[in-house]
């Protein structure tokens, strides 16, 4: 197969990065659906006779809800295969490889290879500090080699039953912006995956962090004490270095 199409959700840019890594080191062509913002998840695509690489984060242990809305309600494949890069927080990625699979299975794709990669968190850069590293990296050019005969199913580790998807805290609370920092570049705006900033409705926000980690003004935070809880048990109990995984044929 020799038609590549890659289809990320990647708020904060790590996923994709490593996803595009991994194209780029098959050294074959390859096209591009970036999902992340509204307008492109309201777009249907069509596959065929194609080699998917998707690239998402874990969110509370899952897919990203948004990710997985998307290929269930627009994506539609005729003989195809894929492969998931999933990242995470140096915490635990559960059973979002699990969830991707059954997802594929469900569209009459097998998944090929996986991996499940640690990068830094979204929440604080303490947390999968320098990652991905040159070893995570090693990894990925090494699922590139992988996929030249890549044409067995695969089994990621996870549970079935998945881990009950992450509720979002109630009240909602979404990044505060303190306006004698802000230039008003709208890039903020620009990287939201849900339009809540441009709506000011805190219940839209999915606390992906893009807007806070786009900011070159720290113009925006979260103040919310729920934000500042997680984050010290992320420091606390999730500073132990794990090392990603390959999942092969
Ligand atoms: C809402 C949310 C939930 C997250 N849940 C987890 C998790 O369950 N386990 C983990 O290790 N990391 C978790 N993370 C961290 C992200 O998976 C990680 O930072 C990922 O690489 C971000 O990908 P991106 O740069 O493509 O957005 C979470 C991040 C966010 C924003």
């Amino acid at each position: 197969m020799n038609n590549i199409s890659i289809i990320t959700f990647s708020p904060t840019g790590q996923s994709k990065a490593c996803v595009l890594s991994v194209a780029r080191a098959t050294k074959k062509p390859y096209t591009e659906r970036d999902v992340t913002q509204p307008l492109m998840r309201s777009q249907p695509l069509y596959c065929e006779d194609s080699l998917i690489l998707l690239g998402f984060p874990v969110y509370g242990g899952r897919v990203p809800t948004l990710f997985s809305a998307y290929l269930k309600d627009h994506l539609t494949c005729k003989n195809c295969k894929a492969v998931a890069v999933a990242t995470y927080g140096n915490r635990a990625y559960d059973d979002a490889l699990v969830e991707i699979e059954d997802l594929l299975m469900e569209k009459g794709v097998p998944l090929v290879g996986c991996a499940a990669m640690v990068c830094q968190h979204s929440y604080t850069d303490k947390v999968g500090e320098h990652r991905p590293d040159i070893l995570d990296f090693q990894l990925l050019d090494q699922l590139a080699v992988s996929l030249e005969h890549a044409d067995d199913a695969v089994h990621p580790a996870g549970n079935r039953p998945y881990k009950k998807s992450m509720v979002l805290a109630t009240p909602s609370y979404m990044p505060v912006l303190t306006e004698s920092l802000c230039n008003q570049c709208m890039q903020c705006a620009d990287v939201c995956p849900t339009g809540a900033l441009q709506a000011k409705d805190s219940n839209l926000c999915i606390h992906c962090c893009a807007c806070i980690k786009v900011c070159t003004h720290k113009a925006l935070r979260m103040e919310d004490p729920r934000f500042f809880g997680t984050v010290q048990n992320l420091e606390t109990f999730c500073r132990e270095r794990q090392n990603s995984e390959l999942f092969l044929a």
